[in-house]
């Protein structure tokens, strides 16, 4: 059984993460999604209301499991068996700080292979971050994201308009 865990802060999930996701079951029998639980980084929607997100996006594939987690993600990854951590790299400005996490990941366990997955081009420049804000400025996001996330973002974020 070769399980990988596929880790972030997912808020919200993109049609990026959705794309990463989708290309690691062809290559492992079990897919964890694992939500941070950073209290620290003021998120938009909380950890259950991100699994849940998740889980209605996935629910036709049960290889697909969600979770979420605290403290060390090679402690996670251990505690379930798994082999493997999947981070999509989106460009090369993402390789730097997502090296030096493999490497620290690494030197805590070296049993744990980080493996680095493209997401289809057309979610190169797709992030959490750009969509929420996006969004706010009454962007159209609706490519970007699964129907279920935009729906919680209109019911989430009020929009503000420019001049
Ligand atoms: O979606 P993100 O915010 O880029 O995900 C970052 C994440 C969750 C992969 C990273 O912050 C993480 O693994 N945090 C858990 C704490 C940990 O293990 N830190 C040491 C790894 S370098």
């Amino acid at each position: 059984m070769r399980i990988a865990v596929y880790p972030g802060s997912f808020d919200p999930l993109t049609n990026g993460h959705l794309d990463i996701i989708r290309r690691a079951t062809r290559l492992f029998d079990r897919i964890l999604v694992a939500v941070l639980e950073n209290e620290g980084k003021a998120p938009l929607f909380t950890v259950s209301e991100r699994k849940e997100l998740i889980a209605r996006c996935t629910s036709s594939t049960p290889a697909i499991e969600v979770h979420s987690f605290s403290g060390l993600l090679v402690d996670f990854v251990r505690h379930h068996d798994a082999s493997a951590v999947i981070r999509g790299i989106r460009a090369v400005s993402d390789y730097e700080y997502e090296l030096q996490m493999a490497l620290m990941n690494r030197e805590l366990n070296a049993e744990v292979e980080t493996i680095f997955m493209l997401p289809a081009v057309e979610y190169t420049y797709v992030s959490s971050r750009l969509v929420k804000e996006v969004f706010r400025l009454g962007g159209d996001v609706a490519r970007l994201v699964p129907p279920v996330v935009l729906d919680s973002l209109k019911a989430r974020l009020p929009v503000t308009v420019g001049t």
